[in-house]
């Protein structure tokens, strides 16, 4: 029998609206959920990034505590608790239960967390994999509040399945999160220890206690004070779309288009705003009239005014001392060195790039190099060969700093690599937030601290080589030397053994000249 033909009509009675987490229920992989063992790391992830955030920004050391227990071989529950601000009772819900729903979207601040979805999207996994609620406990200070909370995910909304209020007699404040997820449990390269780890190398503020299937382990404090604290700054106008220009200038509350460009923007200032108007001929315009032809030429103008770059300080780096210091605590290597990269912009988005570089001692001398990977203080676990910054150290020829490789790949020998990239807005290549898109600024700035850690480590390798070299030119020579004595023996007359003290001597000085020189 024929197929009915489809029209029209039968189309647009199929047609409805979509939720957002109906839309991440279906593509949980987007989200970092795609398998068992990495959806237990992303769970950890958000609620850590997440605690980290808050106590950050209201300036307080962190001390969180990560438990993990199995409750059967695929299943485990997981909490997370911290102490930092609390949510306030009526937000708890929303900032927990509704998808693309937080505090960091809009505003142009290093922070781990941006999209509003980390956490909410957690827990419309557990809810997924076990139907069961997860709990809130959250408190400023005064009383304490617990949430059991589901999320409807046709309405994309939260739905409180309890609520209560405990007195707080000990005045604490933080919140809690204990849910429980399907899930699988692995150590090594990508697991929740590893990923805990490398936040201690990147957060040394931070307390971190572990407490997971196999025991507990203590990240402690290495430094006692919190970074600067990064400032919040308005958009740079070069790296603002039309599209985004333009819904700016019809919800401005500026009346005029110099108060419009010298307030919502930075580094605008009278005169370049002045500049701006007249280059676009727009004067007189009020920014809500502008027509699309009108945007279109502020857009140009703004581009060929000279304007200064953005204010860095909305960045927080983790500097040269800390990235040594991090990765002399946790790598048995020999040499370390760091290199702090002035900021730059992409996008009209500051950002800085820093790199340190761990070598020899017992680093495995027979593999690829290991890349350690963070984006605002986050390790990135996953997603390696879609990062810039692998394509940045691949693209770097690690030959000219005296290591061996192959094209196309990391370069070869005991070497750990960690590149920290930070920005106002980090651009990842999807909502799972693993890896860093490849803007050709941000592949520059990362070959350029690449290039400039591998020059200073190619000093101590060459040395090192070179000692070798003359280590292993004297013992080849020593081999020598019973039939070298036995031969001037017999030219000279000097007794034999005379003549191999003699040379041994020389041997041994002509190393320890080596050894100083090269030293
Ligand atoms: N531990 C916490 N303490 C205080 N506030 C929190 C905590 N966890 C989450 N929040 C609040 O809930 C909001 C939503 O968190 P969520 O992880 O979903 O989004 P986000 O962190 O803003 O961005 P991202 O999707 O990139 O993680 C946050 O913006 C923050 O305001
Ligand atoms: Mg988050």
């Amino acid at each position: 029998m024929a197929e009915k033909i489809v029209t029209a009509e039968d189309l647009a009675n199929k047609m409805r609206e979509v939720s957002v987490a109906e839309f991440f229920e279906k593509n949980r992989h987007l989200l970092g959920y795609e398998n068992t063992t990495k959806s237990l790391l992303t769970i950890v992830k958000e609620a850590v990034d997440n605690s980290l955030d808050a106590t950050n920004e209201a300036g307080i050391l962190p001390d969180i505590k990560v438990t993990l227990r199995e409750l059967s071989p695929d299943k485990f529950k997981i909490i997370v608790e911290d102490n930092g601000p609390g949510i306030v009772e009526e937000k708890i819900s929303l900032a927990f239960g509704k998808l693309l729903y937080g505090s960091k979207f809009h505003r142009l601040r290093q922070s781990r967390g941006t999209q509003g979805i980390g956490i909410s999207g957690a827990i419309l996994y557990s809810q997924l994999t076990t139907g069961k609620p997860v709990r809130i406990m959250s408190s400023t200070g005064k009383a304490i509040h617990s949430v059991d909370l589901l999320i409807d995910v046709l309405k994309n909304a939260p739905i409180a399945a309890s609520k209560k209020e405990e007195r707080n007699p000990d005045k604490w404040h933080g919140t809690k999160i204990e849910m429980e997820a399907e899930g699988r449990y692995m150590e090594g390269r990508q697991s929740i220890p590893e990923f805990l780890k490398q936040t201690a190398i990147a957060n040394p503020y931070a307390k971190i206690v572990y407490d997971g299937p196999n025991g507990k382990v203590t990240f402690d404090r290495a430094v006692k004070e919190l970074p600067i604290q990064p400032k919040e700054i308005k958009p740079h106008p070069y790296g603002v779309e039309l599209g985004i220009l333009r819904r700016m200038a019809t919800n401005t509350h500026a009346r005029n288009l110099v108060g419009f460009l010298t307030t919502e923007f930075s580094r605008v200032g009278r005169s370049s705003a002045d500049q701006i108007i007249r280059l676009a001929k727009v004067e007189n315009k009020n920014p809500k009239d502008l027509t699309h032809d009108e945007t279109g030429r502020l857009h140009k103008a703004i581009q060929m005014v000279k304007l200064v770059s953005p204010p860095t300080d909305c960045l927080s780096p983790m500097g040269e001392k800390i990235i040594e210091e991090g990765l002399k605590k946790e790598l048995e290597a020999e040499f370390f060195v760091a290199v702090t990269r002035p900021p730059a912009v992409y996008r009209g988005n500051p950002f800085q790039v820093e790199v340190g570089l761990a070598y020899g001692g017992k680093l495995p001398t027979d593999s690829t190099a290991q890349l350690i990977r963070f984006a605002n203080r986050v390790p990135l676990l996953y997603h390696q060969s879609d990062c810039a910054t692998s394509e940045a150290t691949i693209d770097t020829d690690w030959r000219r700093y005296d290591f061996q490789q192959s094209s196309g790949q990391l370069p070869q020998g005991p070497l750990v690599i960690l590149i920290h990239f930070a920005s106002v807005y980090v651009p990842y290549t999807s909502e799972g937030k693993q890896a860093i898109a490849d803007y050709p600024e941000i592949i520059k700035e990362i070959k350029l601290a690449l290039q400039e850690a591998g020059r200073k480590l190619s000093i101590y390798v060459r040395q090192k080589n070179k000692r070798r070299d003359a280590q292993l030119r004297s013992e080849l020579f020593e081999k020598y030397i019973p039939e070298l004595a036995e031969s001037l023996e017999k030219l000279t007359d000097v007794k034999r053994q005379k003549i191999i003290e003699d040379l041994e001597k020389i041997i041994k000085k002509g190393v320890k000249g080596e050894k100083e020189a090269g030293s």
